[in-house]
């Protein structure tokens, strides 16, 4: 998969991989193939309440054996994420800490966290899912929103380009995948996040989707350039595509999956494509079968699907 995006002139064709994956032999040969994946990104391991359980504390073993791993198969890192309003420590959580203090327990975190993978990410994810299904900004739900205001997110931006500034910084979403009030949103954000004078280099795109209702590649191509012409490169960066256990289309998945493959391969500054896990073994939606390898790990029809579509 991966040999096939970069003879399309891509960066990478990649998967997000844990600590689990790691610990299954089987599985984890698949993912060191770097034919297959070029590119990995960490499920949970990267995640500030993994990296900081306690303030001022960090810990990076996890995520430094995925790291090194990816290394030593040649494979680059989307490395995912810093700013985000889910899986935040309770200590952060429930700190009631004001403006200020959370201004500091934010650059504090980036610098360490970034500073400590200097060198080693292709792209930094730095706020993730900060916007509302209408485009306005998530308020109550994030402790990042209610003590800093909108204004966290320029200041994450520049805090990760102070901390490594060969990194590719992200703003990462889901549901932003065709146009709509979500993706104005995250155009409006590319454009604040300028407008403070911090650097922003890149939309990533979840792409969790549902299999039949992907449609036409046409819309897909037509949203990254909105994205592409404010001056930015994109990824689709969690790709997977579910389909019911009780009656799995895994055909019509194949035609999915390849639709997503032409939807970037049609705009050169689509850099590449990350699925969310590769095989229906290790998923994070229960019953899904969204991925690329059965629960078996045998290759699905996606697989030649995808191969064929670049
Ligand atoms: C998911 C992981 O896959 C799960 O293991 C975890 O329990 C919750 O987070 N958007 C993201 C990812 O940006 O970090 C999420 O990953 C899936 C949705």
């Amino acid at each position: 998969l991966n040999a096939r995006a970069q003879a399309a002139g891509k960066k990478y064709f990649g998967t997000e991989i844990s600590t689990t994956v790691m610990a299954d032999s089987s599985a984890n040969n698949i993912a060191k193939n770097s034919q297959d994946f070029g590119q990995v990104t960490c499920e949970n391991e990267m995640k500030f309440d993994a990296t900081e359980p306690s303030r001022g504390v960090f810990s990076y073993t996890n995520a430094d054996k995925i790291v090194a791993q990816a290394q030593a198969s040649g494979q680059i890192m989307r490395c995912h994420a810093l700013v985000w309003h889910s899986q935040v420590p309770t200590w952060l959580k429930n700190g009631g800490f004001d403006n200020a203090t959370m201004i500091s327990i934010m650059k504090n975190h980036i610098a360490n966290v970034v500073g400590h993978y200097k060198g080693k990410c292709y792209a930094w994810d730095v706020v993730n899912e900060a916007l509302n299904e209408d485009g306005s900004y998530r308020t109550t739900d994030s402790v990042w929103y209610s003590a800093i205001g909108p204004a966290y997110i320029p200041i994450a931006f520049a805090a990760a380009a102070a901390a490594d500034p060969a990194a590719k910084l992200y703003y990462n979403d889901y549901n932003i995948e065709k146009s709509g009030s979500k993706a104005t949103g995250v155009q409006n954000l590319v454009k604040l996040v300028k407008s403070y004078g911090a650097p922003i280099h890149g939309v990533g795109m979840q792409a969790h989707l549902t299999t039949g209702q992907v449609g036409a590649a046409s819309q897909y191509v037509s949203n990254m350039q909105a994205y592409v012409n404010l001056g930015v490169e994109v990824a689709y960066t969690e790709l997977d595509i579910q389909t019911p256990s009780s009656s799995p289309n895994f055909a019509q998945q194949a035609t999915d999956f390849a639709t997503m493959v032409s939807a970037c391969k049609q705009v050169s500054a689509c850099v590449g494509i990350t699925t969310w896990g590769f095989t229906d073994k290790y998923t994070w939606i229960s019953n899904s079968y969204p991925l690329i390898w059965d629960t078996s790990l045998q290759k699905k029809a996606a697989y030649n699907a995808i191969l064929n579509a670049w």
